[in-house]
């Protein structure tokens, strides 16, 4: 990494906020964060964005949890372990199936309503899972559990939330963390937010891609800026794309949920075969990389750049039900899940590794903790197993935030010495054409499939557009987002060339 802050500063010359903890995000992760936090110490969360614009806000399928008659969290850990192609770290992976029961009875307390059966929480299917035990709220999960979150916390009296804020980079003293430098996006000024333990919680990095399911804010800064800031990340190489991504040229692609196939739907080509039959012995619902690649080699024998999702079979009355927010987004694009197959591809979904984290949420970096999306924890190993993102999230987030109840770290004074000088003048730009050129670049050479011929293009490319923005600075969010996406995207690339054998969700054919 050339240089740590995207910008120069002198932290005595701008408005400065002091908080004890400073959370960066506004999905699962940081909302658990600041509900356990928020009467107990001075806490701030900051959203780049809206609440509403979060991956979590947009997360269909449901929440993993091993709570039904037949299961047990030894089968869940087993199928987390196996969908992970044994990477995992077996004790992350024994916190979250272990824990799961006790996070899920706290959203219930705080009022989430997950869709119920004869009065007993109804549970789905997903990929990769032996058993049914994906809770859910309609085809809405993420919604209804972040909406709870959110009016839980707000009612905490040592909270306060910004939104519009887009944090710039990490702000670091010696080892430490002291929190982060932010642009005020309402004001548009430039302001530090200093607090003795600050937690990451900004989500993922779809927008890299210029095919994801992940919405417009998750252009990856959290990833970047602490890479800048030096802390340890791993497993950057593993990204998840999602098979079924609505067909139509938009961003980001409509997310059509695993959860149908759960409930019996089908995935087929464009004669009507049922592929992934003879793929996997799960066929539908084998592990998403398995059917990412199949899609992919069908898609090339066929000439074609999509499949279909056939539910035709489903009653109508069990998809109105199930998955209201889905039959109704379709029917407004023209197609009727009762009758029309979908034409759908896969796109990016997850990044599976991240900013290395400790099982109480540390990263390498005194005063720094990562939950969620951004933090790599081990529990993913080389694959994601469907519905274990949020658990992971929520799971990690309040054991994190309970440890930093009981050890907060020493409290800044305000007092801090930091100046950053030296960059170019000011300019303006918001760099539009390389975000779009980087997001081609990506899908083309980072994607489901990769050989060294690509990623050493790619490799290209990102240096050229690293050499000609090297000392260069920027006074606004866009262009800054386009900096975290080629330094995001560059280390990408260097962990994917390093890998050379075919891994979970990283799969090489040359
Ligand atoms: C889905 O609903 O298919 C997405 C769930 C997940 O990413 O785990």
């Amino acid at each position: 990494m050339d240089r740590q802050y995207l910008i120069d500063f002198d932290l005595k010359q701008i408005p400065t906020r002091i908080s004890d903890l400073l959370i960066i995000g506004g999905g699962i992760a940081g909302l658990t964060a600041a509900l356990i936090a928020g009467d107990e110490l001075e806490t701030t969360i900051l959203t780049k964005g809206k609440i509403k614009q979060s991956s979590t806000w947009f997360a269909q399928g449901g929440i993993a949890a091993a709570i039904g008659d037949d299961d047990s969290s030894e089968s869940h850990f087993e199928d987390t372990m196996e969908v992970g192609a044994n990477l995992s770290d077996r004790e992350a992976v024994k916190v979250i199936v272990e824990e799961a029961k006790e996070a899920i009875e706290f959203l219930i307390e705080q009022g989430a309503n997950f869709d119920r059966e004869n009065g007993k929480l109804r549970l789905a299917r997903e990929g990769g899972h032996s058993k049914a035990r994906v809770l859910h709220a309609g085809d809405g999960t993420g919604s209804v559990i972040a909406s709870t979150l959110g009016k839980a916390a707000s009612k905490k009296k040592r909270l306060t939330l910004h939104q519009d804020r887009f944090v710039i980079d990490l702000l670091t003293l010696g080892d430490k963390c002291v929190g982060a430098l932010v642009f005020d996006s309402e004001k548009s000024v430039v302001e530090a937010h200093l607090a003795a333990a600050t937690m990451l919680a900004t989500g993922g990095m779809g927008q890299i891609f210029d095919l994801t399911t992940n919405p417009i804010m998750a252009t990856g800064d959290g990833f970047a800026m602490t890479m800048r800031a030096g802390a340890r990340m791993e497993n950057l190489e593993f990204i998840q794309f999602h098979p079924t991504s609505f067909y139509f040229d938009q961003n980001p692609r409509f997310l059509i949920s695993e959860t149908i196939r759960g409930e019996g739907a089908y995935l087929r080509d464009k004669r009507g075969d049922r592929f992934m039959v003879s793929v996997h012995r799960l066929a539908d619902l084998a592990p998403r990389d398995v059917v990412c690649r199949a899609m992919v080699e069908v898609m090339k024998r066929d000439d074609t750049d999509h499949i279909f999702l056939d539910a035709t079979h489903i009653e109508v009355s069990k998809l109105r039900s199930r998955f209201p927010g889905i039959y109704k987004y379709l029917k407004e694009y023209g197609y009727d899940l009762k009758k029309d197959r979908i034409p759908i591809s896969p796109a990016a979904h997850y990044m599976i590794g991240g900013v290395k984290t400790d099982l109480l949420g540390r990263t390498s970096i005194e005063g720094l903790f990562a939950c969620g999306e951004v933090a790599s924890t081990g529990v993913h190993g080389a694959n994601r197993l469907a519905s274990n993102s949020l658990l992971e999230g929520l799971v990690f987030s309040r054991r994190a935030t309970l440890n930093i109840l009981d050890n907060l770290p020493a409290k800044v004074n305000g007092k801090e010495d930091l100046i950053e000088k030296g960059h170019s003048p000011v300019e303006s730009g918001q760099l539009e054409n390389i975000r779009a050129d980087l997001r081609k670049l990506m899908t083309s050479n980072v994607g489901i499939v990769r050989d060294s011929e690509g990623l050493f293009f790619a490799e290209s490319e990102i240096s050229r557009w690293k050499d000609g923005l090297y000392g260069r600075q920027f006074d606004n969010p866009a262009a800054w987002e386009v900096q975290n996406m080629i330094d995001l995207s560059g280390e990408i690339i260097l962990k994917a060339l390093a890998r050379t054998e075919s891994v979970g969700a990283h799969y090489r054919v040359g």
